[in-house]
């Protein structure tokens, strides 16, 4: 019997509409009798939050947080509250201080789900993308303020102790999944201090990890013409903060979007709780109308539960995801249908049902 404690954050918009779904899938599985015991505390850390209390979350919320075995959390993002609070105070403290350094992201093309490009069929890779330093940093400033000589400097933190992990956790994902190749996002021919760290220690990392494991650097901007021209190419990517939140934005709109990307902010050693979200954010633009696409939001739940321990779970929800979608009698909107988000969600809950009583022998 698997106990585990897992942080609820809906957040703001979409996200509190899809996470309704994810809770639905979780409550579903452990009412069938899969040995897990699931302890869920919902926290209302959002926007509504802020507006009422002026702050994203409470002062000692990553101590509360801290007491959990992972964290499901939506989006966040509304309108009446600048976008740099809702990040900066609620996403980016728990995934720096819970040193969550790996930001996992499956591409993956998926059955019954036309991808944009006209070559876009069999498209199967995962992005590393470096999660806890790098481009999105906040040091740097801003001097005289709205005067025709304003100025500001925006640093990047590059360590490299950060890039050999973030290096090291695609070459053990290459390694226990049989893949042979590394993808190095770079741009060291014009960024020359940061990137060039970056190159030299990826380099080192992958050549030490195995020697059966190829790397290709490719700058920044081929690669995104790459991912278009030939995605079929990619194994691993590993990539900086900022690459890699470009890259898997790009990665997920070639599968057939963002209602279906799910992600991972993982603390590979389990000092602290990793963090499991959608890709996408918090998309006002459909928010309340109850027709987000819950497909990322559910995808991700399965890839906590694979994370603490029950890779079995993981594959029952996404074969069960697969299935929905092969079969395309309900589909969300934004992949050509015109389902709700909550028949969505229930249509998964079904076949996961159904698998689990076949897997039984009922
Ligand atoms: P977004 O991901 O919220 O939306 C982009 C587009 O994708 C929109 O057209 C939206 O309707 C569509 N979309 C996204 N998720 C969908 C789903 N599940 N089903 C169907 N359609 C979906 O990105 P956007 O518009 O740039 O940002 C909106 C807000 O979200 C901003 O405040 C932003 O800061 C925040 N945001 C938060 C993130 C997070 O919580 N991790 C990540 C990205 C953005
Ligand atoms: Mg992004």
């Amino acid at each position: 019997m698997t106990h585990t404690k897992i942080a609820v954050i809906p957040g703001d918009g979409i996200g509190k509409e899809v996470m309704e779904e994810a809770l639905k899938v979780m409550n579903s599985l452990q009412e069938q009798d899969l040995s897990l015991q699931i302890e869920t505390t919902i926290f209302p850390w959002s926007s509504d939050y802020y507006l009422k209390h002026g702050r994203m979350m409470p002062s000692n919320a990553l101590d509360i947080l801290k007491e959990f075995d992972a964290i499901l959390f939506g989006a966040i993002g509304d309108a009446r509250v600048p976008d740099d609070v809702t990040v900066w105070e609620l996403i980016m403290p728990i995934r720096k201080s819970f040193q969550q350094y790996v930001n996992f992201r499956p591409i993956k093309s998926l059955p019954g789900i036309a991808s944009p490009l006209a070559n876009g069929r069999d498209i199967d890779f995962v992005i590393f993308r470096e999660n806890a330093e790098g481009e999105y940093s906040d040091s740097g400033g801003r001097i005289y303020h709205h005067q025709s000589q304003e100025m500001t400097i925006q640093n990047t933190i590059m360590t490299r102790i950060g890039i050999e992990k973030i290096v090291q956790a695609a070459c053990d994902y290459a390694y226990k999944n049989g893949k042979t190749k590394i993808t190095s996002a770079t741009k060291s021919n014009a960024i020359i201090h940061s990137m060039k760290l970056w190159d030299e220690h990826a380099r080192r990392i992958v050549a030490q990890s195995s020697p059966a494991l190829e790397l290709e650097s490719i700058y920044i901007d081929a690669l995104v013409a790459y991912f278009v021209e030939r995605p079929q190419d990619f194994q691993v990517v590993v990539a900086s903060n900022l690459f890699g939140d470009i890259l898997s934005d790009l990665g997920s709109a070639i599968v057939g979007g963002l209602g279906l990307s799910p992600s991972a902010n993982i603390n590979p050693e389990k000092e602290f709780p990793s963090m499991f979200e959608p890709v996408h954010g918090s998309a006002p633009n459909i928010a309340g109308k109850g027709i987000a696409n819950p497909v990322a939001q559910i995808w991700s739940l399965a890839l906590l539960l694979g994370h603490i321990g029950r890779p079995d779970i993981e594959q029952i929800i996404v074969s069960a995801i697969e299935k929905v979608l092969r079969e395309g009698v309900v589909k969300t909107a934004d992949i050509g249908g015109q389902a709700t988000t909550a028949q969505m969600g229930d249509a998964i809950c079904q076949e996961i049902i159904k698998m689990n009583l076949a897997a039984r022998g009922v």
